[in-house]
């Protein structure tokens, strides 16, 4: 437990004065506080939409550019020719979920993705049917496998498997997982989790989890909107079938931004794999011999439909340069020393007033969330701690606050802004 020193505002700034690489708050635009006594917000809601970094609009200035001056021939002629552009994307993306290059495209939305996964991985007989799922997926993760197990005229409200947590706890127990999975082994289709829940923060035990699918024979996909960029992913070596992320939240790469998607090596040149296809899907050397059959090279494009969005894409590209340039180890060291500080301020604080960090606070089973349980109204408090103290947070009804602390932007300050804020409109007291 945090002692009395350990909770001033001095320490805080203290820890801020040490150098960190993974700290890039200066490539990033902090938008100016509401309320309170500092100019800029202390940032929470990276988890929900990550802030600009300084350098994208530069980036969208140079492709709006080229369409002014090159027009159609901007297609192969603009300096990141348009035709080949999302390769571009490929490496750093592949870096940022530990895949290889040719296993990830960045396209469309993560829902969109979602489904044309599922298209391919969720091949239903009579008797292996079933999706599995948790029971708090995000919703749309829940729409778009009920909609497919109906699409193959099944029926939604026994072929989804919701996972729960058990009586009185808030999180997922991998071995609870794996015997819901060895119970239905043979009814199981394919499995599609987040692998950091949205609601409580929870990181999953990805390689363990999709051993366990993969063993009983299903397909095994990652909704990955909360992992990637935050946590260390090996989507290759972890055996992962598929998965797919969106690049808005810790990929800070803008609101509605092109999303990626991941289909393992061994799936790739595996003809019996059925697939939605469009004029992107097939070997761009003979796209433009425009033939009525597509030939889909071994590589994840052959899930692309259509031509990449360009002026969505310089944001992406931007902000995955920014991953490499800082590194996952650096950036998960970095954000599980500011994770563990804000935890200690909120435990703190917790002696004091009615919270409850519902986000398992192992390592190996968080990332940069967490997840506090408030029984109060958390909109109100939400707003609160906004108008009147720069803080950003966001709630999820009926009693669940989230503060992720971004590595890339966020400082310990910000973290004990955060706490004094929670505090005093808690306690009437700062921290
Ligand atoms: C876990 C998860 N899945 C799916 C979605 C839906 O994403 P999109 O609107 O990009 O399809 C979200 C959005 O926040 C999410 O958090």
């Amino acid at each position: 437990m945090i002692d009395d020193a350990d909770i001033r505002e001095d320490r805080a700034l203290e820890l801020d004065a040490e150098a960190d690489p993974a700290l890039r708050r200066d490539d990033f635009l902090i938008p100016p506080a509401v309320g309170g006594d500092f100019p800029l917000t202390a940032y929470f809601a990276g988890n929900s939409l990550g802030l600009q970094p300084r350098a994208t609009r530069g980036e969208l200035m140079a492709d709006l550019d080229a369409w002014e001056e090159l027009g159609v021939h901007g297609h192969t002629d603009a300096d990141r020719p348009w035709v080949s552009y999302h390769e571009a994307l490929r490496d750093p993306a592949a870096r940022v979920v530990g895949a290889l290059p040719h296993e990830v495209v960045i396209m469309n939305t993560l829902t969109v993705n979602l489904h044309l996964l599922l298209a391919s991985f969720y091949r239903p007989t009579a008797i292996r049917h079933r999706i599995v799922i948790e029971d708090s997926a995000f919703p749309s993760d829940s729409y778009a496998v009920r909609s497919h197990v109906a699409f193959r005229r099944h029926d939604p409200d026994t072929a989804v498997l919701r996972l729960r947590p058990r009586d009185g706890e808030d999180t997922l127990r991998t071995e609870d997982i794996i015997d819901t999975l060895d119970q239905h082994a043979h009814s199981i289709a394919t499995v599609l989790i987040g692998g950091v829940n949205y609601l409580s923060g929870e990181l999953l035990d990805i390689p363990t989890i999709t051993a366990a699918g993969r063993r009983i024979g299903a397909a095994v996909g990652w909704d990955l909107a909360h992992a990637a960029g935050n946590v260390p992913l090996s989507l290759h070596d972890w055996d992962v079938d598929f998965a797919a992320w969106c690049s808005y939240k810790y990929l800070n790469s803008g609101p509605g931004a092109v999303a990626g998607a991941f289909v393992h090596e061994r799936h790739l040149s595996n003809a019996a794999i059925p697939r939605l296809e469009g004029w992107w899907s097939t070997d761009p050397e003979t796209r433009f011999e425009m033939q009525p059959i597509s030939s889909p090279q071994a590589s994840a494009d052959a899930w692309s439909m259509s031509n990449p969005p360009i002026l969505a894409m310089g944001p992406v590209r931007t902000s995955l340069g920014i991953f490499d340039s800082v590194g996952m180890p650096a950036l998960r060291a970095r954000s599980l020393r500011l994770t563990a500080y804000l935890r200690e301020l909120l435990e703190h604080l917790a002696t004091r007033a009615d919270l409850h960090i519902v986000t398992p606070a192992d390592d190996a089973h968080h990332g940069a969330q967490l997840s506090v349980r408030i029984d109060t109204d958390v909109a109100d408090l939400t707003e609160r701690l906004s108008v009147n103290w720069g803080v950003v947070a966001d709630d999820r009804r009926p009693d669940i606050i989230r503060f992720a602390p971004a590595p890339l932007y966020c400082t310990f300050h910000d973290c004990w802004r955060a706490a004094d804020a929670l505090s005093n409109e808690l306690t009437g007291e700062g921290i």
